[in-house]
């Protein structure tokens, strides 16, 4: 059995700004080791192949609430999906799958379009522009302030906490406040139902018996809030940057936009905007590409690094708007906790890309790629700024 002491120990959470490549070492070489992989995830297992993370993924040995593996020995828990298993998950997601339907989704295209209209024309003078602040940055923010009903008067206010939720702000006191703003409108939700996400949730669980604690309740508005926000920024700037380096493939999906739905989901796959998951956990010692991982450990799934394993998709370097097995990335997830604002999320970014290169058809890269800074998180993979020329 391989233990923690075996030489595998890696400082993970030093290789953020060459994360494919590291990974694909990774692969090649120790497929599951033992890494150090920073404050967001701490010490775990890094699982790095396809079938591996694949497995992982809906195998019943594995959890995500730590209060249900016993070698941890802790009553400390969170009410938020991503952190449940069956039977709290099942009660928790059905609710959210009552409520954020596709119907609900859809009611959102025509402020999204109206946004990303309104954005390109505030920019469309200047000539060059950072397109991840000034464009992808505030769709998922408007997004996600209509699901959970943030009344239009706080929404400056909403925009700084909710950034402070995602960590882009490293401030302590703004991170309270952002609870307490939540905890307040969970409450007014609850008390005055809306028409949005939140008082749907609420009202769906009081149908079925009040099945929803006002922690629960307020655990999964800041799982929405952080789970949509920089996930769909960086599928919005990971697709432009990946069809400015691809110019050809950029030129049919303008002649053809009917292929932005398959270049998306592509991207997904290339450069996934979720890298390393939260942790899940082994109840039982687990064996994977014939490394035995112990009971009580934490494992680390790179879904961008199976997004990219040769064993699973012919040369998987190369960005390929018409491969077939696209669409069996990983990219949103496997099993139980596959992501719910999936369809919110490929709506959101053909709203913003289709409007950006139909509106700007000499839309270039003002950098080259490699002198991209990516955001500092083993969590997410994307540029913090994406510096283009417009015309
Ligand atoms: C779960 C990716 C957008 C809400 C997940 C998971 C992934 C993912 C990979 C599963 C994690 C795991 O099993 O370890 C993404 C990506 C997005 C995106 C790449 C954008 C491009 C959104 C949006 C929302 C959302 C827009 C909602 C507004 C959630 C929630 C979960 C989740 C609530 C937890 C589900 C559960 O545990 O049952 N997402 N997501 N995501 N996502 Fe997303």
């Amino acid at each position: 059995m391989a233990s923690i002491s075996n030489g595998t120990d890696f400082p993970l959470d030093r290789a953020v700004q060459d994360a494919q490549r590291v990974m694909a070492q990774r692969r090649a070489g120790c497929p599951v080791g033992h890494v150090h992989a920073g404050a967001s995830h701490g010490e775990g297992w890094l699982v790095t192949r396809y079938d591996d993370v694949m497995s992982l993924m809906t195998d019943p040995r594995v959890k995500r609430d730590q209060r249900n593996v016993p070698e941890l020995n802790t009553e400390e828990g969170h009410d938020s999906l991503l952190y449940l298993d069956p039977p709290d998950h099942t009660r928790i997601r059905r609710l959210v799958n009552k409520t954020f339907t596709p119907r609900a989704v859809e009611l959102l295209r025509p402020k999204i379009e109206q946004l990303a209209d309104e954005l390109l024309d505030r920019v469309a003078a200047q000539s060059e522009v950072d397109l991840v602040a000034a464009f992808a940055f505030p769709i998922p923010l408007l997004v996600i302030s209509e699901l959970l009903g943030v009344p239009e008067d706080d929404r400056d206010e909403f925009s700084t906490w909710s950034e402070a939720l995602n960590g882009i702000q490293d401030d302590p006191g703004t991170v309270r406040q952002a609870y307490a703003y939540l905890q307040k409108l969970v409450a007014d939700k609850r008390a005055h139902p809306g028409d949005d996400l939140l008082s749907a949730l609420s009202l769906a669980a009081a149908e079925e018996g009040g099945s929803l604690s006002e922690e629960e309740l307020l655990a999964n508005a800041v799982l929405l809030l952080v789970a949509g926000y920089d996930t769909t920024v960086f599928l919005i700037a990971n697709t432009v940057l990946a069809l400015l380096g691809a110019p050809e493939q950029l030129a049919e999906v303008r002649a053809d936009p009917d292929l932005l739905p398959a270049a998306i989901e592509e991207v997904l796959r290339y450069d996934s905007p979720v890298n390393i998951s939260s942790p899940r956990w082994a109840t039982e010692p687990i064996t994977l590409s014939d490394i035995t991982v112990p009971a009580g450990q934490p494992l680390l799934v790179s879904i961008m690094s199976a997004n990219r394993d040769a064993s699973y998709f012919d040369e998987p370097d190369r960005f390929d708007i018409h491969r077939h097995q696209s669409t069996r990335h990983l990219g949103f997830g496997h099993g139980i906790h596959y992501c719910p604002g999936a369809p919110l999320a490929r709506m959101e970014t053909h709203i913003a890309v289709g409007k950006l290169i139909e509106r700007f058809p000499d839309l270039q890269l003002a950098v080259s790629p490699e002198t991209l800074t990516m955001r500092d998180s083993l969590l997410m993979h994307g540029p913090t700024t994406l510096p283009v020329r417009l015309s």
